[in-house]
């Protein structure tokens, strides 16, 4: 087995509540997972992310987590897990889960243990203080509900530290015991077959006075613990990390190699919207110039949405007012530092914004990571709060509940997307495989160019001038392999003149369309690109 599978593996994120219902109760399951796991396979993805699937009362979809050896009953068993695992590897595919290291449930044993007594083993779990004035320097990240990062607990006499809803209490890493618990929880999930972790919410494991209790030194120490963990008992397995951060600041967690395998690159999402508007290459160009090199057998995780809100804290607050203006201009749109909205509506459903946003994610340095229902394009519901919006069901069919189950419609945990354009009548899965000029047959033959050739996923990375500020131009080179990737970022047409270098061969290949292009001389490539388009274009020298 190829232990650094990573590298130039295709990621989907799915949300089993929202996948696909197999037994009509209105809910998502594993068993339902298992039923679409050839629709992945189809797709062409290598490695699913599962959300959250332990036990949780739910007050953060299940990153409130109440038992970390149990799955959500609603979800299905250990058992069908089990299966879960060993049917995706029978196709090839790989799972991983989240591991939440950060904080627990108020509803866990653990806080309900701790909150009871000053002299319980369990108290030391938890941080807590006699005031709000300890850890000031803290910045709060959910800004919209928490008034402050401490709430008082009325039956332990004391305030709790948590860094997310005042239902997540976070643990206490300066406690040995908290330190064995979370590597016992890996093994148990590893010992199943998982094949590694999302790490959720790294940066704040430990605290510190006169910090911003962010990144610690701590923190990195024990999660290269976790690491040599998983390399000495579980090698192959990943690590990807959840650290919303800059890239001076994330490139730590790749350490010398011995701390996470994988990392999002969170800064450069926003950019490829920001670039998009602005039909303006110039963001991209700079995130990347200050993303610093990370070690041969890391890689960034590259993405355009997730289940949260589209986060803007890399960016400055200028950015964020025009994000927030032009991105989401109805209050409702914004939540937090973010936009709550998925990638279509946010847009405009342009069939060329979309292919294009994800022509530069499926070719910026790093491994990509489709959201569900993006391949489709999905639409969002701003009626539902918090980041409920971005996680409905899933649009199989145009037939009622759009195929994600068989319930009555009020017995959905969500209801399906009932708004124009959106609805399953016009977004659905089988439509679109039905129709080849389909966005999903358009990004399904992305995925297999991309999965036929290494430099995607191994190759340099180097800006090519393109002669125009709208054209995000580039080189991924790998052995003698060489591929120029072109985006035109605006709604003009644009004629481009390159320079090739001298070794390059006679006759590039268009990748997209798979026809030959004869350049009027070997030394520059010229051609007209069309609004918002993109050209992968390979040399073989
Ligand atoms: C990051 C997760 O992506 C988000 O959904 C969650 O609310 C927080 N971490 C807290 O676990
Ligand atoms: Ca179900």
């Amino acid at each position: 087995m190829n232990d650094l599978w990573y590298k130039d593996a295709v990621f989907y994120e799915l949300n089993v509540r929202a996948f696909y219902d197999s037994n009509g109760d209105g809910h998502g399951d594993l068993r339902g997972v298992i039923e679409k796991l050839d629709y992945l396979v189809d797709l062409g993805v290598d490695c699913i992310w599962l959300l959250p699937i332990y036990l949780s009362p739910l007050k953060d979809d299940g990153y409130d987590i109440a038992d970390f050896y149990a799955v959500l009953s609603e979800y299905g068993g250990l058992n069908d897990l089990k299966l879960l695992i060993s049917e995706a590897h029978r196709r090839g595919l790989r799972i991983i889960m989240d591991l939440v290291l950060n904080h627990t449930s108020d509803q866990h044993p653990w806080f309900q243990a701790a909150r009871t007594s000053r002299n319980s083993p369990y108290r030391q779990y938890y941080v807590w203080s006699e005031s709000t004035q300890k850890y000031s320097q803290t910045r709060i990240i959910f800004v919209d509900t928490q008034p402050s990062n401490w709430t008082w607990d009325e039956q332990a006499g004391q305030y709790f530290w948590h860094r997310f809803y005042a239902c997540q209490p976070d643990l206490n890493y300066d406690s040995p015991a908290v330190q064995e618990e979370m590597l016992r929880v890996m093994r148990y999930w590893l010992d199943l077959g998982i094949d590694g972790f999302r790490a959720d919410a790294v940066p704040y494991l430990f605290e510190r006075e006169g910090t911003n209790c962010e990144n610690l030194p701590e923190t990195h120490a024990y999660l290269k613990r976790i690491r040599r963990f998983v390399n000495e008992n579980y090698p192959g397995r990943i690590l990807l990390c959840e650290a919303n951060q800059w890239p001076e600041d994330v490139r730590p967690y790749f350490g010398d190699g011995d701390e996470f395998h994988m990392g999002f690159h969170f800064p450069v999402m926003p950019r490829i919207y920001m670039a998009l508007e602005r039909g303006q290459r110039q963001p991209l160009t700079w995130i990347l110039e200050r993303t610093p090199p990370i070690p041969e057998d890391c890689q960034w995780c590259i993405f355009l949405r997730n289940h949260d809100e589209l986060t803007l804290e890399m960016v400055t607050e200028e950015e964020r007012q025009w994000m927030w203006q032009v991105y989401a201009p109805e209050a409702r749109m914004r939540l937090n530092l973010g936009i709550r909205r998925r990638l279509a509506p946010l847009l405009g459903n342009d069939r060329r914004k979309i292919e294009l946003a994800n022509s530069l994610l499926l070719t910026l340095p790093g491994s990509p990571i489709i959201y569900y229902g993006d391949e489709i394009g999905m639409g969002d519901d701003i009626w539902l709060p918090d980041r409920n919006g971005v996680r409905t069901p899933m649009q199989w069919q145009n037939t009622p509940n759009a195929g994600f189950s068989s319930a009555p419609p009020d017995r959905l945990y969500a209801p399906v997307i009932a708004r124009e354009p959106y609805t399953p009548v016009r977004v659905n899965v089988a439509d679109q495989v039905a129709n080849p000029g389909s966005l999903w047959h358009t990004l399904r033959r992305m995925i297999a160019l991309r999965k036929a050739s290494r430099l995607f996923g191994w190759g340099s990375f180097t800006w090519a001038d393109a002669g125009i500020d709208s054209v995000a131009a580039y080189w991924r080179e790998e052995g003698p392999q060489r591929l120029l990737i072109l985006n035109n970022l605006s709604e003009s047409s644009h004629f481009v003149s390159l320079a090739l270098p001298e070794v390059l061969g006679p006759e590039p290949i268009d990748l997209i369309t798979n026809s030959k292009l004869t350049p009027a001389s070997s030394s520059r490539l010229e051609l007209e690109l069309g609004p918002f388009e993109y050209r992968w274009i390979r040399f073989d020298g």
